[in-house]
Formats: structure tokens, sequence, C-alpha cells
């Protein structure tokens, strides 16, 4: 992230060209790594109605950075024209995007975009212009992260397929194996108190993106917090009290949606894991049937950024760079590596909850980031002076109070989108996204 960006043009010009460099490089190089695995099929087969297959986030991934840093800025004619269409955000629906050339002609496709690009970049404005590299990379990662899920659902798919045994046509169906169940102690009483008062909130660093601002006060009266996200364990004992059953726990678009999805457990469930892990596969509506269960709610995403940057007894602190400046991330400003978070596919699945404690919070709450994204009790919405960028499609056609803000990032999140400030926006129906939660209280 954009820290120490002073000093004289030259050298700001010269360290963004340097520092963007590494950034192109480095998600690249995590982008292709996902396609290790991949074969042919798997390529180009949708896994599921709502997202394309991964050989086409592959191809959106270049023809986006052609775009934008080709065509749009450097005044470029479009790299084979015939693709716009195919890959374009606005080009073909989800459910037309799996007639797709092959894998080898697409990395080609990447490729000549990429050295157009490093060709640019040397003479590229970056003072006024760094904001849309730092689009584009946080862009490529938000792609692999819906790669990776895709790549699960798929393996989910093959996994049912092989493990399915027809039922016996005569007797009883076997029963589902029992799991032995631990105590679990990381109780669903520990939460954190965070005092009320003035909070500065979103980010007007190079980074941020067009929804994150314009940073700016706000007011948060005092509430209190989980300390982790949401366990299996605690969980369970949703699921074991009937709360898929009972409709007093469910909002009324809730309980219409377990109607019409009748489902019983998350969609990720997995008890042999651990009871500590946390839950993820809920929908919004999950989180928030399990909050009213459990005598609380879920927080609001700016109390949730709260727990998250700021600081006991910083109530009414100046802006940067006073220590008590709200925090880049939970831990603070040290660069963010593998020992503070569970993110960037590096364990390929959740950790528990109580595992980094290097990476809590000034208020104490464990696994901001990372693991599993956070459902919020938000609808996406603009912020005071929301200009959009690169394009309205980007954010502002999703503010349309159809959209829960989640936070925090997950297990396969990469490090270009995580910070206390990112948000990520779902219809509350998705049960994706490693998507978990943590409740509030007060
Ligand atoms: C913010 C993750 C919901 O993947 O649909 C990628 C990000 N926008 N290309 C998505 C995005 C345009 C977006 N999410
Ligand atoms: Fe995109």
């Amino acid at each position: 992230m954009p820290s120490n960006l002073s000093g004289t043009a030259s050298t700001t010009q010269s360290i963004l060209q340097e520092t963007l460099q590494q950034h192109i490089t480095q998600s690249r190089k995590r982008t292709l790594d996902l396609f290790k695995e991949v074969n042919a099929d798997i390529f180009r087969l949708q896994a599921n109605p709502d997202f394309s297959p991964v050989g086409w986030h592959l191809g959106h991934i270049g023809f986006t950075e052609g775009l934008w840093l080709l065509e749009q800025e450097a005044g470029h004619a479009p790299l084979f024209p015939e693709y716009r269409r195919l890959f374009a955000a606005d080009g073909l629906a989800k459910t037309e995007r799996q007639n797709l050339p092959p894998f080898e002609e697409i990395c080609d496709y990447l490729e000549q975009i990429r050295t157009k690009v490093e060709a640019y970049l040397p003479r590229a404005p970056l003072r006024s212009q760094a904001w849309l590299w730092y689009w584009l990379v946080q862009h490529e990662s938000q792609h692999c992260e819906t790669i990776t899920w895709v790549l699960q659902l798929h393996h989910l798919h093959q996994q049912a397929a092989v493990s399915w045994t027809p039922p016996p046509i005569n007797g009883p169906l076997p029963s589902p194996p029992k799991v032995p169940v631990q105590i679990t102690s990381l109780s669903t009483l520990d939460m954190i108190h965070i005092e009320g008062g003035k909070f500065l909130r979103g980010n007007n660093q190079l980074d941020a993106l067009d929804n994150e601002k314009q940073a700016h006060w706000a007011h948060v009266d005092s509430f209190w917090m989980d300390r982790y996200p949401v366990t299996q364990g605690a969980y369970r004992q949703f699921m074991e009290a009937g709360g898929y059953q009972k409709s007093h726990y469910w909002s009324n678009d809730g309980w219409q949606w377990l109607q019409n999805n009748p489902v019983d457990h998350p969609f990720h469930w997995d008890l042999n894991k651990g009871e500590h892990h946390p839950v993820c596969g809920v929908s919004w509506y999950e989180a928030d049937a399990y909050a009213r269960f459990a005598g609380k709610r879920l927080p609001t995403e700016i109390e949730w950024e709260k727990a998250a940057s700021g600081h006991p007894g910083s109530g009414d602190a100046l802006a940067h760079p006073s220590p008590q400046a709200p925090r880049y991330y939970p831990w603070g400003e040290e660069s963010l590596t593998a020992d503070h978070c569970n993110h960037g596919g590096l364990r390929w699945g959740t950790t528990t909850v109580d595992q980094f404690s290097k990476g809590k919070s000034a208020y104490g709450c464990y696994d901001l980031l990372g693991n599993v994204w956070e459902w919020t009790d938000t609808w996406f919405h603009a912020y005071d002076g929301f200009q959009p960028y690169p394009y309205p499609g980007y954010s502002m056609a999703y503010f349309d109070d159809q959209h829960r803000v989640l936070k925090g990032g997950s297990w396969a999140t990469q490090s270009p989108v995580l910070r206390c400030a990112f948000r990520n926006w779902y219809e509350p129906r998705i049960r994706i996204h490693f998507a978990g939660f943590r409740c509030a209280y007060g």
C-alpha cells in the first residue's frame, strides 16, 4: 500500500513506477498460479448461474487492463477487438460466456497486453494516474478471489459426483456419520466494549476505490463487538436449537428466502475442521437469523470499521499523522504478512479464529482481516462526495438497496484489497465468498 510517497516529483515518479511494476507482476503471478490445475473442461464450464467460467475471468482481466491503460490512457487501438464483446463486463450475459478461446490463446492475449503496458509504464503520468493502476491491481485481485471460489465449486461438484452412492432399494437409508463434538471454549459471550464518539472512516489514499471516498468523520454510539467471527461450534447450537425450522429467528425476507431455498446448514459446513473454525458459506439471511438467535445483531459497517481501525480513547482524534489516527490494518501500519491473517489462498481454507494474535485490532478483535468475509447490516451506498471511477458500473450500479456490505476479506482474498476501509458487496441471498460474520450488541 502506498505510504511514504513524499519527496520530489521525480523520486515520486520512480518510486511509483517501481511499486506499480511490482504490484502488477505479483498479481499476474498469483492469477496464473490459480490455473495450474485447471483442465480444459473446468476452464470454460459455468459452475453456478451467478458466476462466469474461470476462463472468462482470465480474459476479462486482460481486457480490462488493455481497455483502461492502453486504449483510454495510452491511446492505442484495441488489441483483438473481436474479444471486446466476449470479455467486456457488459458484453454477454453470464450464461453466454462458455464459448471461450483455449487457455493458451488467452494467455497470449494477456501477455501481449502486458508487454505494451510495461512499455507504457515508464512514460505514464503516474502522479495523476496511479489511482488507475491501483484500481487495476485490485480489479485483478478481486477476480482472483472469484476464480478461487468457482474452482472450489467445481471441486465440490466433482466430489459429490464421486462420493454419491445410490440409496439401497430395500431397507433404511444410512444415517449421516456422527462427528465427535468438542466443548467450545471460545465463548459466544466474549464481546468487547467499544466506546462511542467521532471516528474517521473511509480511505483517501492512492489505493482508495471510488466507494471508499471521501474519508469522513462520522459519529458512532458505543456498542459491543464479538472478539471472534462466529465459529462453527457456536453456529451448531443455532442449528440444534432448530434455527432453520423456526421462523421467529428470521427476518421476513430471510424466511421467504429459506422457504424458496430449503437448507439446514451453511453451504460450507465441515465440523471435521474443528469447532473453532469460522462459519462460512452463509447468506446474509442466515447470519442475521443466527444473530437474533444469539440475542445480538449484525454490526453496521461503521461499527465494524471502528472495531478494526479505531483505538480505545481515540474518540475525537485528529487526522494523520496523529498516533491516534485510524489504522490502515487492524494491527497498525506494519506490512501485511502471512503471520497477520489468513489470506491470499496461502492456506487454502479457513483457520481457527484465535490463531492470529498478531493481527488483533487495538480493541482486541481477532480475524478482522482474512479468514472469512463478514456480513454487515449496512446496505451498500455512496459516501458524501462520491465520484464514480473508473466507470459508473463499478460501484454506483450497486447502490440500489439490494446489496449488503461485507468487510475484511477471506482466506482467498489477495493482499491489495485487504484493509479496514475496503468495501465488498453482495445480494443477501448469495451464499458465497467464503462469507461468515460476527455479531454486535447494544
Ligand atoms: C466487488 C467483488 C462484487 O466481482 O463482481 C470486478 C468486483 N467489479 N469487476 C465483482 C468487480 C468489476 C465485484 N465485487
Ligand atoms: Fe471485472
